[in-house]
């Protein structure tokens, strides 16, 4: 039966006991992680987000009410206990915070039973994600997640007081709104008022916040929701939060200076690490050419190497009808990994075809210096050497090559480059390398669609030497927009916008919109800036994918109290879900049939 904690006030938290209390009574209230009844003498650990704590009854302490009580207590139980602080009786616990402390029950209340979970409240779980997701409160009470969420709070919070001292205004944003494109799906609500007409959800509040500027806030910052229906990886969710951020008047190199700033301060207040200042740039070309990728995992090297001009006359038709095709050559060396097993080789050759490659062209030299190589028969000797000395190959190392249009040659050598240091094991989850990626091209041109897309958002301000090539080489146009990249995962981005309206109509004609679909869509933003804009740029990070970073986690759900799974469900709500017949009838919906 549940009892009313009437006339008690909890004292402390768990652990906010040491030894400085002993001789204190105190009032501790939380979980029972576990009760053991030794005959005589009962322990319970009483759990709260701050940690656990040792509790003792004895009958000659608490009487035999609260004994009796005491006997019932099973794991779960919500209780509440008087006690005194006392030096552990026993051997002092190493692993436990209060581990020199344990309090003598004077008094105990059950302010609630429990069933037994189904899975065990502790940390390192074993059990399956699904079945925690189901039932995720549970799940949230483990001490892991209680950690991981209470330094997401601990990071918003920090954000909200560095960027409020730095002058940056929180403002809102609406949820229920038109579409901003940032390359994904919309999520879309029906209008119940306009029948057959929809909100968008924001993808990001990016047309507002350029907005707000044209009204003159000057800095705007907000912890936002952003929601994109787009295939869920680990580190992708629906709906997901943004640290967004605008600032007036300023160029490329403000917000860098400030965004480097605030990432100093959390890592040192959240992690006790220190950054050092400024954060390394690269060029999106060099981050493509040395690492095959936007995003480059600077925690190792294994560089790509163009090889193109050294095997542009050699006999491997593969090589050959690559660079013909304007594609390249393409290598990396995985340093002392020329023994591989042919198993292990052949393993990376089909990790390489999902990402695109035709085939994967190696040289395994083995220690004593002897090659073998699936091309060998195709090169002379001179050829191989060359192609070695290119490569810095040394005996016992593993060389890998990609021969492909350059966008296959650059994902496929720098997701293997990734493969590899996965398998060494090789990636420090206590190093933090921080890449400022910058020029990146403007727009991308899209094979499915026939035409260029925005490779950031279409309101991105192409680099001013580039702009002449807006219309004569689109594809060579590169964008003042910028990446901050933690680790290999991009924790944001942002660029500098376009501010005059002929550049942006220039834009959207480019991006293949007529005049009156670009009004028709953006049409608001378009006007604002006939009145007077200023100059203006910004950044959004993704708070979960930073947070996860820094709690050393894998997935962006171990960072998020109620995360969907990869079908975009919620396990424990069983949203999305059908809604009443009247429900749809008031919006004008009809459901056509849906096939199983
Ligand atoms: P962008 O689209 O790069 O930029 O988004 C900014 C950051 O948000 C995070 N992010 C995500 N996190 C989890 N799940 C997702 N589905 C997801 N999508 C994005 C990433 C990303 O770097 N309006 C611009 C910003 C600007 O220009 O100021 C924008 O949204 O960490
Ligand atoms: P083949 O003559 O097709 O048997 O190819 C000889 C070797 O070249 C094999 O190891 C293939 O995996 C490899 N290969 C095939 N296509 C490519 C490619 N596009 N890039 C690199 N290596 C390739």
């Amino acid at each position: 039966m549940a009892e009313s904690m009437r006339g008690l006030h909890r004292s402390h938290r768990c652990t906010e006991l040491s030894s400085a209390n002993i001789g204190e009574t105190v009032t501790v209230m939380g979980w029972v992680q576990k009760s053991r009844n030794k005959g005589g003498i009962i322990f319970v650990d009483l759990r709260d987000r701050s940690g656990l704590l040792q509790i003792i009854f004895e009958e000659s302490d608490c009487g035999a009410e609260h004994f009796a009580k005491a006997e019932k207590l099973r794991s779960e139980f919500v209780i509440a206990v008087v006690g005194k602080v006392e030096a552990r009786s026993g051997a002092v616990n190493e692993n436990l915070a209060t581990g020199d402390i344990e309090i003598r029950a004077l008094e105990v209340r059950i302010l609630s039973e429990a069933e037994t979970p189904p899975f065990p409240i502790e940390e390192n779980s074993k059990t399956k994600e699904e079945l925690r997701l189901k039932y995720r409160y549970l799940d949230l009470r483990r001490p892991d997640l209680q950690r991981n969420l209470m330094m997401r709070s601990h990071v918003a919070t920090l954000t909200r007081e560095f960027l409020a001292k730095e002058g940056f205004l929180e403002i809102e944003t609406p949820m229920l709104t038109k579409s901003t494109p940032e390359g994904a799906r919309d999520y879309l609500v029906p209008s119940r008022v306009h029948p057959g007409n929809f909100y968008a959800l924001p993808q990001s509040p990016q047309l507002f916040k350029q907005l707000l500027m044209v009204s003159g806030y000057d800095r705007y910052f907000q912890i936002v929701k952003c929601f994109r229906d787009e295939d869920l990886r680990a580190d992708r969710q629906p709906e997901f939060t943004q640290i967004d951020m605008e600032l007036s008047f300023v160029d490329v190199e403000d917000v860098l200076d400030v965004n480097e700033r605030l990432l100093q301060k959390l890592f040192k207040e959240v992690k006790g690490i220190d950054i050092s200042l400024p954060i390394q740039r690269m060029t999106w070309q060099e981050a493509m050419d040395r690492f095959g990728s936007d995003k480059p995992d600077t925690r190792f090297g294994m560089e790509l190497k163009n090889v193109s001009d050294i095997v542009k006359g050699c006999g491997f038709s593969v090589f050959t009808g690559a660079l013909e095709n304007g594609g390249s050559v393409r290598g990396i060396n995985a340093e002392g990994q020329g023994e591989m097993p042919r198993k292990k080789i052949d393993a990376l050759v089909d990790y390489a075809k999902g990402f695109g490659a035709k085939g994967l062209a190696y040289i395994a030299i083995q220690a004593d210096g002897t090659r073998k190589s699936s091309f060998a028969k195709f090169m002379t000797d001179e050829e191989m050497d060359a192609l070695i000395a290119a490569m810095d190959g040394k005996n016992g190392d593993l060389l890998l090559f990609a021969a492909d249009k350059n966008k296959v040659v650059y994902d496929v050598l720098g997701n293997l480059r990734l493969e590899i240091a996965r398998n060494l094991d090789i990636l420090d989850k206590n190093q933090y390398n921080f890449l400022w990626v910058t020029e990146f091209p403007l727009l991308e041109y899209s094979e499915e669609e026939g035409r260029y897309t925005a490779m950031h958002h279409p309101f991105t301000m192409p680099m001013e030497e580039d702009l002449d090539l807006l219309e004569t080489d689109p594809g060579k146009v590169r964008a003042k927009a910028y990446d901050i990249v933690l680790n290999g995962t991009e924790i944001g981005g942002g660029s500098v916008r376009i501010f005059q309206n002929h550049v942006q109509e220039k834009m959207f004609e480019v991006l293949g919109f007529s005049k009156e679909d670009a009004y028709d869509r953006f049409g608001f933003l378009l006007n604002a800036f006939k009145y007077g804009v200023p100059p203006h740029a910004g950044l959004a990070y993704g708070l979960d994918r930073l947070v996860m970073l820094m709690a050393g986690e894998d997935s962006i759900r171990d960072v998020i109290a109620f995360p969907k799974v990869k079908d975009a469900s919620c396990l424990m709500t069983d949203a999305p879900n059908v809604v009443d017949a009247k429900q749809l009838d008031e919006l004008m919906i009809a459901i056509q049939s849906v096939e199983e």
